[in-house]
């Protein structure tokens, strides 16, 4: 009975705590593999060089490391555990750097300093590898609307909903929980989203526009019906956003490949 109790309380602590992952892996996955196919021969080669030494050695394989830094390595996981996010949705979706980023640690500018520690090819292998890692991820969370949302509620996270009758909260339905009840298999995903439109070039590409990626997934987050009415979701509310979702992760490997590109461009002679 007390085992009972204690592993119900612990269930129960798992489904409550706030989640600062985004995209479950499968979602992390999709947009390392996205930006993958787009990488120029130059690109290609430094990021065989950087990963060589990974188990995986691909982008796909790295692209959920971040989030596994509380196991591996819990002092840069707590350091770098406000670099997955940046709540704006309270101040209307716009970003201002000293009010939402104190000291640099949120997902825009954690893009923007990790980007340019990649590209600095006089910076040690060791530290460039952990960007490149980084990079890969945030880019992900930074289009994962629920990244980018409210603070009140954690980006979704003390939001509790129901689908098919089992508990859950709005964050996770936005990482993985819509994805999951598509029931396309994972193989799939990647041939389905490359056909989805890639998004307009962006003006700049470094420093990346980490701030305009934000402010859009911000205002998806904060669009009338997103936040639903009653706690029950229904088909009704993934047919509505899960090509929201989609377009998204679309838009981030686009840009993630764009980003690699320039940051693993060789230097001009
Ligand atoms: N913790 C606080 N806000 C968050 C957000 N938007 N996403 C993930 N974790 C958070
Ligand atoms: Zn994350």
């Amino acid at each position: 009975m007390r085992r009972f109790v204690l592993s119900s309380c612990l269930l129960a602590l798992a489904a409550a705590s706030p989640s600062a992952l985004a995209w479950g892996q499968l979602g992390h996955r999709l947009v390392a593999q996205l930006a993958e196919r787009d990488l120029t021969p130059q690109a290609r080669a430094q990021v065989d060089a950087l990963l060589a030494d990974e188990p995986d050695p691909t982008l796909g394989g790295i692209a959920s490391w971040a989030d596994t830094l509380r196991e591996h390595d819990p002092d840069l996981g707590r350091r770098s555990a406000k670099w997955h996010y940046v709540n704006i949705g309270e101040s209307g979706c716009r970003y201002q750097a000293t009010r939402d980023c104190p000291n640099g640690d949120c997902v825009v500018e954690a893009i923007v300093a990790q980007s340019a520690i990649l590209a600095d090819t006089a910076r040690p292998h060791a530290e460039r590898v952990t960007a490149l890692k980084f990079v890969v991820h945030f880019v992900g969370d930074a289009h994962q609307p629920m990244h980018a949302g409210y603070a009140h509620d954690k980006g979704g996270n003390t939001h509790q909903i129901n689908h098919r009758g089992r508990g859950t909260n709005l964050h996770a339905f936005w990482d993985s929980g819509m994805l999951n009840s598509a029931g396309r298999r994972d193989a799939d995903w990647l041939t389905h989203l490359a056909t989805l439109p890639a998004p307009a070039p962006a003006a700049r590409v470094l420093p990346p526009p980490a701030q305009d990626w934000a402010e859009a997934a911000c205002r998806i987050a904060v669009a009338p019906g997103v936040y639903p009415a009653r706690g029950r979701l229904g088909q009704d509310y993934v047919s509505a956003h899960l090509p929201t979702v989609e377009q998204q992760l679309r838009d981030a490997g686009a840009r993630l490949g764009t980003l690699l590109n320039a940051a693993l461009a060789p230097a001009a002679p």
